[in-house]
This record gives structure tokens, sequence and C-alpha cells, in this order.
């Protein structure tokens, strides 16, 4: 018994430090957050680290003039048909080599946290 609450208790130490070093390592984003999501999920490989944009992808500025949450969440789950009804995205999804994929494995809980981190300013979002 004791030796379990011994256990328990240097857990309960060390789990925040893990998490800390993960928030800070080097590796990239904590897990479980919408910044990791928005790597993982391979968006940063299309639209940038930072949402600047590259070759494959457009930027990803002032997406809150555009969209909301849950047209950015039918998007990411279907983006084909929301591109052929939307003659804005079609006129830019003609400019790139790839057209945007679909997500629909992940969760809407993911989804629509990645939707607001992608509605947040990018400047707030970059920490250098
Ligand atoms: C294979 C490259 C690729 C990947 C991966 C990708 N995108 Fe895109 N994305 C595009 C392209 C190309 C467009 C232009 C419109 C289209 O083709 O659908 C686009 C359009 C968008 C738009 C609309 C931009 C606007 O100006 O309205 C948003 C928002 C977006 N992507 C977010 C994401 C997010 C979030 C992810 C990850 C879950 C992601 N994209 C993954 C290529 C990609």
């Amino acid at each position: 018994m004791k030796a379990t609450r011994i256990v328990y208790a240097s857990f309960a130490v060390a789990a925040p430090a893990i998490l800390l070093l993960a928030a800070c390592g080097a590796s990239g984003p904590a897990p479980g957050t919408p910044e990791a999501f928005y790597v993982d999920l391979g968006c940063a490989k299309c639209h940038g680290n930072e949402r600047e944009g590259l070759r494959s992808g457009p930027p990803l500025d002032n997406l809150q003039d555009r969209w909301r949450e849950e047209s950015l969440v039918e998007y990411f789950k279907n983006p084909k048909e929301v591109v052929a009804a939307n003659p804005r995205l079609k006129y830019m999804a003609e400019k790139y080599p790839i057209v945007m994929p679909a997500f629909p494995d992940t969760s809407d809980d993911d989804l629509y946290a990645l939707a607001r981190y992608v509605l947040s300013d990018s400047d707030q979002a970059t920490d250098g």
C-alpha cells in the first residue's frame, strides 16, 4: 500500500515536469494542442508552419473575414464539395498543384479546435 502511494506521489511530481518539457521541447508543439493537429494532419506541409502559405497551399490569413468555425469544419470534412460550391475557392484551388485533402477520420472536437486555431490571428499564434 505504502509503496503504491509513493509511486503515485512521484508520478504526480514527474507528470507536470514531463508535460512542461514536451511543451518547451524543440520537437514541435505539445501533443493534443491545435498547433499539434495542424502539424500532425499535414496542414503545415501545405500552408506553412506559420500559416504563411507555400507553393502547395495558400496563406491562412484573416480567415475570420470569410469563415465560421462550423463552415470550416464542413470544409475540412469535405473540401471537394465546398470548393465546388464556392467560386472563390474554386479559383484558388486551380492555382495549386494538389487540392486540399479531406479529414474524415478526425473527430469533430479536434476539427473544431483546429478551426478555432486557424481563425485566430496568425501573429498571435507564432512565438518566434
Ligand atoms: C495537400 C496540401 C494541403 C493540405 C495537406 C492542407 N491544405 Fe488547406 N488548402 C490547400 C489548397 C490547395 C487550398 C486551396 C483551395 C482548395 O484546393 O481546396 C487550401 C485551402 C484551405 C483553406 C481555405 C483558405 C481560404 O483562403 O479561404 C483553409 C482554411 C485550409 N486550407 C486549412 C487547412 C487545414 C487546417 C489543413 C490541415 C487539417 C489543411 N488546410 C491541409 C492545400 C492543403
